[in-house]
């Protein structure tokens, strides 16, 4: 399967964002970092951002949400039309519930760990997500360094979807870069977030073809 490149407009530049998105039309989709200050140490922006990036977007939107209480505004983001929305599984009160809210409102439920979150947290629970992601470094911050350590929960959950037969998609964000993408992809993710990799250098573009043929390799 070819991989499908998410470039991460967290690092991209705020207040040219219409611009940042014309470079990275030949991405799969936007990934849109939605952060509360609580959750994680940083924030962003919230839903108003998100429908004007919807708005004027090329490409589909893949958000991201590390934020506090997902069960509650979770919804709002699906309904901003965004393809998929992304929880993270710790800061949920009832995450197969919050997916199927997602779904019934149209968009594909994903839910993401924290590098020491262990997958047995939703491993029963896999038929209800559209999306598992497994962070590569703590959420919060652009242009860390890929945590290998993590790779073991990749292998475990594309085992596991094999066995079963089910047909998420498996994502990872954080520190995936030319030298990493491939150690991410023989783990078993068909989905990669870059930002700073793809942000950071002269040529959005060329850096997600490069991703992409290194990720297929
Ligand atoms: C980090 C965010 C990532 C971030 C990745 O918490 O979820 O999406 O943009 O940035 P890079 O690719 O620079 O590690
Ligand atoms: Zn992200």
């Amino acid at each position: 399967m070819t991989a499908r490149i998410h470039p991460s407009v967290l690092s991209a530049d705020f207040v040219n964002m219409e611009a940042a998105l014309r470079t990275i039309v030949t991405a799969d989709a936007v990934h849109v970092d939605v952060m509360d200050n609580h959750f994680v140490p940083n924030l962003t922006f919230g839903r108003q951002m998100v429908e004007r990036i919807q708005a004027v977007s090329p490409i589909p939107l893949d958000v991201h949400l590390m934020i506090d209480d997902p069960d509650r505004w979770a919804p709002e983001y699906a309904a901003t039309g965004a393809a998929g929305v992304t929880f993270h599984a710790e800061a949920a009160t009832d995450a197969v519930e919050l997916a199927r809210e997602l779904r019934a409102r149209g968009a594909k439920a994903g839910v993401s760990l924290k590098p020491g979150t262990p997958i047995e947290t939703i491993v029963d629970d896999l038929a209800e997500f559209d999306l598992v992601l497994i962070m590569t470094v703590e959420p919060g911050f652009g242009g860390q360094s890929f945590m290998p350590e993590t790779m073991p929960k990749l292998q475990a959950l594309a085992h596991i979807r094999e066995r079963r037969g089910l047909a998420f998609d498996l994502q990872v964000d954080g520190g995936i870069a030319v030298d990493t993408i491939a150690t991410a992809a023989a783990a078993g993710a068909d989905v990669f977030v870059a930002g700073s990799a793809v942000f950071g250098g002269e040529d959005p573009a060329a850096r997600i073809s490069e991703l992409r043929s290194l990720a297929d390799a």
